[in-house]
């Protein structure tokens, strides 16, 4: 380059959401548009050691225990350390072999599709805003409900109170590289119970811990 030249700016190329996330799981810094402002992905969230916020949630979790969308395993992990039995499911490679280093059990699998032990788990955990996955909470909650078995629950993260049921078109994006818009959602307190009842499920105990809010769901 000669002085006096403009600096190329890399436009970020478009990848799947699969590519970027990983990137982001292996290191590279990463945004999220569209669910906020635009704000960092909170990677380090979900591949550090468990906090005292996460072992209050998962002191709801009762015996066989599928993570939906486990990330890196940090949640089964705690729970395998503690003998429950634990599966993992996760869409993206990267995490279900992050999961895997870590000791658990994790299988590359999208929710929607069919999962080992149907009609049979005890607990489903959807931590960290899973909730959202699909974009379409009643959908996502009716598939859970379809995992559970008879006395099975639904142990979520929410998001705070005020929030309703909110949709988003989110992005990922790095320096190099940004997906195409995936749909997420976000349910407050003050929307969960309706959600349920679409789902064909109750709460059956909603709560918070220094302001991080939860639900747990049952028949
Ligand atoms: C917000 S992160 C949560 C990570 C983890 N639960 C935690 O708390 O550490 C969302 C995860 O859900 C996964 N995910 C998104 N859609 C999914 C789907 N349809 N089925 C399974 N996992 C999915 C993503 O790949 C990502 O790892």
């Amino acid at each position: 380059m000669t002085i006096g030249e403009p600096a190329t700016t890399q436009v970020p190329r478009m990848h799947t959401f699969s590519e970027v996330y990983s990137d982001a799981l292996r290191g590279e810094s990463c945004t999220v548009t569209g669910v906020q402002v635009h704000v960092p992905l909170p990677v380090h969230e979900w591949t550090r050691p468990v906090n005292h916020g996460d072992r209050v949630l998962l002191a709801h979790c009762r015996g066989a225990t599928l993570d939906v969308g486990c990330g890196p395993g940090r949640m089964s992990a705690h729970l395998a350390e503690r003998g429950h039995v634990v599966l993992g499911v996760d869409i993206v490679r990267e995490a279900v072999e992050q999961a895997r280093r870590r000791g658990v059990s994790a299988l590359r699998r999208n929710v929607f599709d069919p999962l080992p032990g149907e009609g049979r788990w005890n607990t489903i955990l959807l931590a960290d805003g899973n909730i959202g996955i699909g974009g379409a909470p009643e959908r996502l909650l009716r598939r859970t409900a379809e995992l559970l078995d008879r006395t099975g629950r639904v142990v979520c993260d929410l998001a705070a109170p005020g929030t309703g049921v909110r949709r988003h078109d989110a992005r990922l994006v790095t320096a190099l590289k940004r997906s195409g818009p995936f749909p997420w959602a976000s349910v407050g307190p003050d929307a969960i119970a309706q959600v349920a009842a679409d789902a064909g499920l109750r709460v059956a105990e909603v709560g918070d811990h220094h302001g991080r809010w939860f639900a747990v769901l049952a028949r």
